[in-house]
C-alpha cells in the first residue's frame, strides 16, 4: 500500500496512516479466543466485521458521531478520521454474564453498581449498565468502577461516554433482538477529535466487541453459546491445551462452520451478505 505507513497490529486490526487526520483500519481473518489469537483464520470474517461496524455507524451517526469515512472496495478497510482514543473500554451490559456474573456472585455488584439479589446467571438487567474497563496492553481487560473510570478520563469526558454508550446499546440491542440476536453486552471505544469532539472508533457493536447469543438458545441460568466462537471454543475444549500461546490449529469444519456463523449474523443484521 503506497499511500500507507503502518502504524501497527492489533490481535486482528492492521493500522495504517493515510495521512495526519486519517486512518486505514484494515480486519485480517484472524480470531482470537481467551485472548489468543489462533494460528488458524476464518474465511471472510474481516469483510463480515468491517461490513457490520459500517452498518451500525450508519445507523447511529445520529446518536453519536463516529469516525467512519470510507469502506474501500476490498470491503476490509476502513478510512476513518484518526482520533486520540481514550484509555478505557466502554463495556455496556444488558445481561449477566462473564466478568459481570462473576463479579455480582461474589459482590452483589458490577463495577459499583449494586444489583437486585438474586439473578441468576445470563438473566437481563432491569437496565443497563455502563461498566468500564481499563485497556491492557496485553493480557486481559480489567474492569474498574465507575468513579475509576471517571478519574482517568476526567467526569466530564466520562458522563458522555457513558451517555452515548448506554444509548448505542440499547438501540442496537432492541434492533438486534428483534432479528433473532441477543446482543448481551458490548465494548465501545471511544476517542476525541481535532475539536475536542468525542468520536465513536474502531469496531462497534460486532460479535467480536460483543457477547451475542442466539435468541432461541437462550435460557436464564445457563450460560448462552456463543453466536460465533462457539464451534471453536467447543473444539477447542476437546484438546487439552493450556490457553496460552501458541494455540492449536482448528480443523477444516470448525473453520467453515464459523465462517458462517459470521456470515449468518450479517445477514440476520443487516439483510445483506457480502459478495
Ligand atoms: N479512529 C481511530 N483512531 C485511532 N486509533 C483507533 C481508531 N479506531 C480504532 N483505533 C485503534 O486501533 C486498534 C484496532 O486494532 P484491533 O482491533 O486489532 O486491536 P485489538 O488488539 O483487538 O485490541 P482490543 O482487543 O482491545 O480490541 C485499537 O488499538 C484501537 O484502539
Ligand atoms: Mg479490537
Amino acid at each position: 500500500m503506497p499511500d500507507a505507513v503502518h502504524l501497527g497490529s492489533g490481535k486482528v486490526r492492521e493500522l495504517y496512516a493515510l495521512d495526519d487526520e486519517r486512518l486505514l483500519l484494515v480486519a485480517s481473518d484472524r480470531i482470537s479466543t481467551f485472548d489468543v489469537v489462533l494460528p488458524t483464520a476464518i474465511p471472510d470474517k474481516g469483510r463480515v466485521l468491517t461490513g457490520m461496524s459500517a452498518f451500525w455507524f450508519a445507523r447511529t451517526a445520529d446518536i453519536c458521531a463516529n469516525h467512519l469515512l470510507a469502506l474501500r472496495p476490498d470491503g476490509r478497510s476502513t478510512e476513518c478520521r484518526r482520533l486520540e482514543m481514550l484509555p478505557i473500554e466502554c463495556v455496556v451490559r444488558g445481561y449477566l454474564s462473564g466478568s459481570g456474573w462473576k463479579d455480582y456472585r461474589s459482590t452483589g455488584e458490577v463495577s459499583g453498581h449494586r444489583l437486585p439479589a438474586g439473578l441468576r446467571e445470563s438473566e437481563q438487567l432491569p437496565e443497563p449498565i455502563f461498566t468500564p474497563a481499563t485497556k491492557a496492553t496485553s493480557g486481559h481487560d480489567e474492569n474498574i468502577t465507575r468513579a475509576q473510570a471517571a478519574e482517568v478520563v476526567g467526569a466530564e469526558r466520562f458522563a458522555e461516554a457513558e451517555r452515548l454508550s448506554i444509548a448505542l446499546y440499547r438501540f442496537a440491542a432492541a434492533y438486534a433482538r428483534e432479528r433473532g440476536i441477543i446482543i448481551a453486552d458490548t465494548k465501545f471505544e471511544f476517542g476525541v477529535d481535532r475539536t475536542g469532539r468525542l468520536v465513536l472508533g474502531d469496531e462497534a457493536l460486532t460479535p467480536d466487541s460483543s457477547r451475542f447469543w442466539p435468541a432461541d438458545q437462550y435460557q436464564v441460568g445457563t450460560s448462552p453459546p456463543s453466536y460465533d466462537k462457539q464451534f471453536v471454543r467447543d473444539y477447542l475444549e476437546t484438546l487439552d491445551w493450556d490457553k496460552t500461546p501458541p494455540a492449536p490449529k482448528l480443523p477444516a469444519d470448525v473453520i467453515a462452520r464459523t465462517s458462517a456463523k459470521y456470515r449468518e449474523a450479517l445477514v440476520k443484521l443487516t439483510g445483506k451478505n457480502i459478495a
